[in-house]
């Protein structure tokens, strides 16, 4: 049995020798952990010189790699390596005790998959015939938010069409191993409607490709991911589901929001404020309220709910943006909310959580 021993490279100084597209990839990964990266190459392939300029995000030494390239690191990886470059820097790493990338391969050979969670890492190219599709939910959109499976999944991808409101940050990781369709916007900015989704995702699948769908979220949670897996079923195109983790829960929780909490609610209803709202029925509904898509109505909706009877001071957080760097919380209550997030200027997407969960934590003496 092959055993693992988790290596935190946050802050931590690595080396990867090569400028080639897979050292871009291990680049991206590294990035993504937090690592300090030092990438020594004569030259830089197109990716890495696009990192290295927007501004850079990595050091450069551009020469071939020395032995005292390695003396502060703690790791190094030398993808593009022939096989007696990498003897040569096996030898300087054990001198001076730095971990090499090279047993991750050596996991590969022996075909140890499952046990495998750095598979961002690695692009693990399609293993099965023919073509297939998974729907894959990624999270409300941080890249760290995505599930373990989904992340592998990402990895294995000959084709990864995408959305929006996907942690797009994720793909960059990809490098040039998956080809990657962003649906959620075209060059004229307008999302490709639903049924050219289907018709792609069938399409590409016939053609043998492992194909990718990944969605903000949940796929099946306002999603559309019902109508692609039924699309892809009446293809005869074998489909499968990895769930994620909602912006429904996920984006009140970024604000400290539990959409449930012992004694204050037991329950949590999630509504589309694009569709038409039961509004006597919300308004009755003595729990959580969470509205997504629901930020082009909140107004009428806030009315219509104290119209029909819900108090103006039940209390509502609107989360902008949830776990990206461009969050925003707006807090208020029913009468109030729609003028606040108006002066604040947030807008799509947000998620809206009405109920007095939103107040759990402003109650609590150690904040
Ligand atoms: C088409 S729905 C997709 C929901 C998705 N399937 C999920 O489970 O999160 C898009 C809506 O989700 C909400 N949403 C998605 N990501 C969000 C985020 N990071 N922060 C706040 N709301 C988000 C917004 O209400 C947005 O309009």
């Amino acid at each position: 049995m092959t055993e693992f021993v988790a290596l935190d490279l946050t802050g931590r100084r690595t080396v990867v020798v090569g400028g080639g597209p897979r050292s871009a990839q291990r680049v991206s990964v590294l990035l993504a952990e937090g690592a300090l990266v030092r990438v020594v190459a004569p030259a830089l392939c197109e990716e890495l010189q696009a990192m290295y300029a927007e501004p850079a995000s990595f050091d450069w030494t551009a020469r071939e790699v020395e032995p005292a390239d390695l003396d502060d690191a703690w790791w190094v990886a030398a993808p593009d390596a022939t096989v007696a470059e990498r003897a040569a820097i096996d030898g300087w790493a054990a001198q001076r005790r730095v971990f090499v990338e090279q047993q991750t391969a050596r996991v590969l050979d022996q075909g140890d998959l499952d046990t495998l969670v750095t598979e961002s890492a690695i692009s693990l190219r399609r293993m099965e015939a023919g073509g297939k599709v998974v729907l894959v939910g990624g999270g409300p959109g941080a890249d760290d938010l995505i599930t373990v499976r989904g992340r592998r999944e990402l990895a294995r991808a000959d084709v990864v069409i995408t959305d929006r409101l996907a942690p797009v940050g994720l793909l960059r990781a990809l490098g040039s191993t998956a080809e990657i369709i962003d649906v959620g916007k075209t060059p004229h900015h307008h999302p490709v409607p639903q049924a050219e989704i289907n018709d792609l995702l069938i399409e590409r699948a016939r053609r043998g490709d492992y194909v990718v769908r990944l969605k903000g979220g949940d796929p099946f949670l306002l999603g559309r991911g019902g109508e692609e897996m039924l699309a892809c079923r009446a293809a005869g195109v074998p489909v499968e589901v990895v769930p994620g983790v909602t912006s429904a829960f996920a984006a009140p929780a970024a604000a400290d929001v539990p959409v449930t909490h012992r004694g204050v609610a037991h329950g949590v209803l999630v509504i589309s404020g694009h569709d038409d709202l039961d509004v006597p029925t919300l308004a009755a509904w003595q729990q959580t309220i969470v509205v997504l898509m629901g930020m082009g109505r909140l107004r009428e909706l806030a009315v219509s709910l104290v119209r029909a009877g819900k108090p103006g001071q039940t209390p509502v957080t609107v989360v902008h943006r949830a776990w990206t760097p461009e969050q925003r919380v707006v807090t208020g209550d029913l009468d109030t909310i729609a003028d606040r997030v108006a002066d604040a200027g947030v807008g799509n997407p947000s998620a809206i959580v009405i109920g007095d969960v939103t107040r759990v934590f402003d109650e609590s003496d150690d904040g």
